[in-house]
């Protein structure tokens, strides 16, 4: 299982104006490039042009203004925001304050633009919500007493959608897999627990990204007095295989 820890104390010690951007699991999954942005105000960041993407930011810490098609929208962290389809975007940040996102952008192949084109009106907006405002659901692999959140539910962004699990210990999110799809973890503030893969463990903790193998038998399990936080990130390999999403969740209205 490949990791990446990312650094929210990256700009202690920066007093000017700073944006640093790194990838993260580089080339990991395909169809998918993964940055994690920083950014010290007073500064601005500003999209860049790419042909047959989505962008997708999911702030982590600090604040910023968020501007699109001329409107402005204050952003915090723990927010999601999927870009509308192209369109150029741009992130303002102010004297004295930070920003820390990741910026997932998903590239688009024929089919992806053919379900783009069927349904425009649902690519044309923005989609901007915080975390906590997003619906909860159950699933059958994981215990009753877990939080399970739609962030980004399948059809906004074609083959991928994203969400998290949350619970403390002792629980567990037992063994299944998903050829149909590659996964990405983020562990949440505070998160402790191990997960499982093909023989491999691995403990999960906060702002790391952990990458679950592709085709393989996972879980995750918590022990007693730790937490188990985490968002996934579900990538499709065909548009065909999303229906896994309606079949394996049950969302609940919020
Ligand atoms: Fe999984």
């Amino acid at each position: 299982m490949n990791k990446e820890l990312l650094s929210l104390n990256r700009l202690l010690g920066v007093f000017d104006s700073k944006t640093i951007k790194n990838p993260v699991l580089k080339d990991e999954v395909k169809d998918v490039e993964i940055e994690y942005i920083s950014i010290k105000g007073k500064n601005t960041f500003e999209s860049s042009v790419q042909k047959n993407t989505i962008d997708v930011l999911l702030t982590f810490k600090g604040k910023g203004c968020f501007i699109n098609n001329e409107k402005e929208h204050t952003i915090n962290s723990n927010t999601i925001i999927r870009v509308p389809y192209d369109s150029r975007y741009s992130l303002f940040v102010k004297e004295g304050e930070e920003l820390h996102f990741i910026l997932i952008r998903k590239l688009l192949d024929e089919k992806d633009i053919e379900v783009i084109k069927s349904r425009e009106s649902d690519f044309a907006g923005l989609y901007f919500k915080a975390l906590e405002d997003c619906s909860t659901y159950k699933e059958d692999i994981k215990s009753d007493k877990t939080v399970n959140r739609m962030i980004l539910p399948e059809g906004l962004v074609p083959r991928f959608a994203l969400g998290s699990v949350e619970s403390e210990g002792p629980d567990e999110v037992g063994e299944h897999e998903h050829p149909m799809l590659d996964q990405i973890f983020l562990g949440l503030n505070g998160c402790k627990c191990n997960c499982y893969a093909d023989g491999e463990d691995e403990v999960l903790v906060e702002n790391m990204m952990l990458h679950i193998p592709l085709g393989s038998k996972h879980h995750v399990k918590v022990k007693e007095g730790d937490k188990l936080a985490y968002i996934w990130m579900d990538f499709f390999l065909t548009i065909e295989g999303e229906k896994y999403m309606s079949e394996q969740h049950d969302v609940e209205d919020k």
